[in-house]
């Protein structure tokens, strides 16, 4: 079972994206969806990715709701986010405070397992923002907490800067990467994560859809995803489609499996978080877990979606 590094967080092979609930997906889909992936990833807790900037709270308060009329909190992992672009200072102390309790709130729970500074925020001192979130660890309302969209320097200088205070320190990093977006992450970040010996959790896992193959020049694709996803049409997205297309023929799994399992494999990487917005797609992500690429159908997808 995966487990993030320097923590005692055990965690499932798939971390699933709740940015669809209450967007791409109606709350009873969500909890179809939900109840799914609990299920296909037992005995491993199942690992959930939120914010409180999701469709503003709703994608929490739907997790929140799915965990109560449920009963299984203490089955999931439950990581969220603090930090939205439209605070003048998101990650000062008194926004951290206010919106740590608004998410506890939502998501109806004691505890949140997994932290996220959403975006960096370079009008913040990190001294302040560290100290809060080891207030909120202190106060038993977090777990752990994580970075999410830090740079290689800021996530050391915020190794650093804990060191220094003797505070709880960022035992993730969340990051945009990809077979179609490697280059951001295969230096000096993956680097940088390395060094402190944390663990990364890949966001955007599929291209925003891409990697399912339902983009091919001249389709249209029905999702608000559609304009973002569609910019990796070309030669390269050809070269990485037709390589999945053939390890998942070999495999007989469908090709998003393929495309989470090589991001599984990767240095570093943790569980990749990936989203779907039906129980059917979801039911194609999930053959990541048992998959085993050789190291030949690796290098393939390495050469394909070489940068
Ligand atoms: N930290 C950050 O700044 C940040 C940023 C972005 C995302 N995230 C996190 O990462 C998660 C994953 O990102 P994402 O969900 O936006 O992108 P993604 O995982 O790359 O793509 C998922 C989307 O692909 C489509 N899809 C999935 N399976 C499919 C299938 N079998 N057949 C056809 N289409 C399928 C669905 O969208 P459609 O049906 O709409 O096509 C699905 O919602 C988010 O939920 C969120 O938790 C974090």
């Amino acid at each position: 079972m995966p487990q993030l590094p320097g923590t005692d967080l055990a965690v499932s092979d798939l971390c699933f994206g709740g940015n669809v609930f209450g967007w791409t997906a109606d709350a009873p889909t969500s909890f179809a969806v939900l109840d799914r992936f609990l299920d296909a990833v037992e005995p491993q807790p199942a690992f959930v990715d939120t914010s409180e900037s999701y469709g503003n709270g709703a994608s929490e308060q739907i997790l929140g709701d799915w965990m109560a009329a449920r009963g299984v909190r203490d089955r999931i992992v439950v990581a969220t986010k603090a930090s939205r672009m439209d605070k003048e200072h998101p990650l000062a102390a008194g926004e951290i405070r206010t919106a740590a309790e608004q998410s506890l709130r939502r998501l109806q729970t004691d505890r949140i397992d997994l932290y996220y500074a959403h975006y960096d925020d370079e009008t913040t001192p990190l001294e302040e923002t560290l100290t809060a979130f080891d207030e909120l660890v202190q106060a038993g309302k977090v777990r752990y907490v994580a970075a999410s969209n830090y740079s290689a320097a800021r996530l050391t200088e915020a190794r650093e800067t804990a060191q220094r205070l003797g505070v709880t320190g960022y035992v993730a990093l969340q990051t945009h990467y990809n077979l179609m977006e490697r280059a951001g992450y295969e230096g000096e970040l993956r680097d940088a994560v390395r060094d402190q010996g944390i663990g990364t959790l890949p966001y955007f896992a599929l291209a925003k859809g891409f990697l399912t193959g339902k983009y091919r020049a001249g389709e249209q694709v029905d999702s608000p995803r559609a304009k973002g996803a569609s910019a990796y049409v070309g030669e390269r997205g050809d070269r990485v489609l037709t390589a999945l297309g053939e390890i998942a023929r070999v495999h007989q799994v469908p090709m998003p499996a393929v495309a989470l399992r090589w991001l599984a494999d990767q240095p570093t990487v943790v569980a990749p978080i990936a989203s779907g917005r039906s129980v059917e797609q979801l039911a194609d992500l999930l053959p990541m877990r048992d998959l085993v690429l050789t190291d030949a159908e690796r290098k393939a997808l390495d050469d394909a979606s070489a940068p």
